[in-house]
């Protein structure tokens, strides 16, 4: 399919669920840009430059996959990379409210962007950014669960939030 996707989210921090969609995303859509968004209204747990990072350490190997940051409405951004695409995952009913007003919105603000919604893996449909870090703060196992670039470093941060 032609045309640039984009993939926006926190990925705060990326996580093997996130990745599954990036590489299955790739294969309807050849270029796809995963783009972090920075919103100072949050209060993460890596900063952007971060989380650029650890996303680019996995997918390295991935070609046609770019990894960006933003600021401001993602459909400002998605008109100045002229993107016709967003890529959002899907994992549970719980998603889909959120989900369903963001995508409205969005067509509202800019209706040439069409939302195209993917389900997460079956592998990983109860993985998500915020439970890994609760994981990872009380020293549970996350093995599978993100990519070990992201291991190293969310261990490292969760020991140094309870020095
Ligand atoms: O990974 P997340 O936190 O679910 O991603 C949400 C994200 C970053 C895609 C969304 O908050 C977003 O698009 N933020 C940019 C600001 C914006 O355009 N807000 C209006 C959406 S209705």
């Amino acid at each position: 399919m032609d045309g640039l996707a984009i993939y926006p989210g926190s990925f705060d921090p990326v996580t093997n669920g996130h990745l599954d969609i990036i590489r299955r995303g790739r294969r309807i859509f050849p270029h796809l840009v995963v783009a972090v968004a920075i919103n100072p209204r949050k209060n993460p747990m890596f900063t952007v430059e971060e989380r650029v990072e650890m996303l680019r350490e996995s997918l390295q190997d991935e070609p046609g996959v770019e990894v960006d940051s933003f600021q401001g409405l993602l459909v400002e951004y998605a008109r100045r990379r002229k993107a016709a695409i967003v890529i959002r995952g899907l994992r549970a009913l719980s998603d889909f409210e959120n989900e369903f007003q963001m995508a409205h919105m969005n067509h509202r603000l800019a209706p040439e962007l069409e939302t195209f919604f993917m389900m997460t893996g079956q592998d990983h449909f109860y993985i998500s950014s915020q439970t890994v870090k609760e994981v990872a703060l009380f020293g549970g196992d996350l093995h599978g669960l993100v990519p070990e670039t992201v291991l190293a470093r969310i261990q490292a941060r969760a020991q140094k939030s309870l020095d």
